[in-house]
């Protein structure tokens, strides 16, 4: 990986993918697209970045062409609350960037990483170690999305010899960018309302819904490793399961109890989000990344409720 394209830049995890990659490859050899005007404007203060609606593959193919890019990084997604309530242009959006990625670096000659979900998993996946090779049903477009993702970046590999790759996110925690409609977002959004004055957060996913998360930095560290993984060594590709922690809210708000101990929390169950937890897996078996590629998570959970806190703090100026 030389010219790095990434596409969906100014999302939560693009917000710190971009940092990490220009420090691992040089600023000047990262390009950040967005389709949204402030989030370019943003980025071009730290680097390469350019207004791109991904779905247009014109546009697309001329930026590749442009930066002489050899890998695209595809975070171009719109997430599992948020598809529910608009399946069309959830697929159109998702599937319509994937393509052209996948087209793109074909005829191009680039290496492709776009982000699979434990949103991939569904009510009849064996919920407790799921494993890396299981049945994968989903009940979200954004999980039908993710396991064609999947299948299309597998084939274009075997039949096409595009060099994809990818891993199951669990539910991202940062600091920077927030998340945006996911049924994962809670373990973000407690934290900056839990610092505000009340020290009260309103949760809407159900107390004792185990899901598998991380912290960003682990979600990075993996991003580059697997893309700098010996292919020899891959007999996955499309796409690892990686975990570090799993836990529900229950668990979580206990925990940051113990640092604010005037903290409350109460629920106010969304049933969308209800049902897209209770369908994804308490927590993954994610061995085969650990084999094929060195995948080893830092963070655990104590560790990220202080980083977090110390963090949010900073941003709002509360010592
Ligand atoms: N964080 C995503 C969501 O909740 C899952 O990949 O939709």
């Amino acid at each position: 990986m030389k010219r790095i394209l990434v596409i969906g830049a100014g999302g939560q995890i693009g917000t710190e993918l971009v940092p990490h990659l220009q420090r691992l490859y040089g600023t000047d050899n990262v390009i950040s697209a967005d389709l949204k005007d402030e989030q370019v404007a943003k980025m071009s203060q730290f680097g390469i970045a350019e207004k791109l609606d991904a779905t247009d593959a014109n546009a697309f193919a001329e930026a590749v062409k442009k930066h002489k890019v050899d890998a695209i990084f595809n975070l171009v997604a719109l997430l599992s609350a948020t598809g529910e309530k608009m399946p069309q242009v959830a697929w159109g959006i998702n599937m319509g960037a994937l393509l052209n990625s996948l087209n793109i670096a074909k005829e191009f000659g680039c290496a492709v990483f776009t982000p699979s979900s434990i949103g991939a998993f569904g009510t009849s996946t064996p919920h407790d170690g799921t494993p890396q090779d299981t049945i994968m049903r989903p009940n979200t477009i954004y999980g039908c999305c993710k396991v064609a993702g999947e299948l299309l970046s597998d084939y274009y590999f075997t039949r096409f010899g595009v060099d994809t790759r990818s891993v199951r996110f669990p539910g991202i925690i940062s600091n920077g960018a927030m998340p945006g409609g996911g049924t994962t977002d809670y373990a973000v959004e407690v934290f900056y309302e839990i610092i505000k004055e009340g020290h009260h957060y309103t949760c809407e996913v159900p107390e004792d819904s185990y899901m598998d998360m991380m912290y960003m930095p682990d979600a990075l560290k993996a991003v580059t490793d697997l893309m700098e993984a010996d292919p020899s060594r891959l007999r996955h590709r499309n796409s690892f399961n990686i975990a570090s922690m799993s836990f529900t809210p229950k668990i979580l708000f206990e925990a940051i109890r113990k640092r604010i101990p005037d903290a409350t929390f109460d629920y106010n169950v969304d049933p969308v989000k209800a049902a897209i937890a209770d369908s994804w897996p308490n927590w993954m078996d994610d061995s085969c990344a650990r084999e094929e590629w060195g995948w080893k998570p830092v963070w655990d959970m104590e560790a990220v409720i202080d980083d977090m806190l110390a963090a949010v703090r900073k941003k709002a100026g509360i010592k």
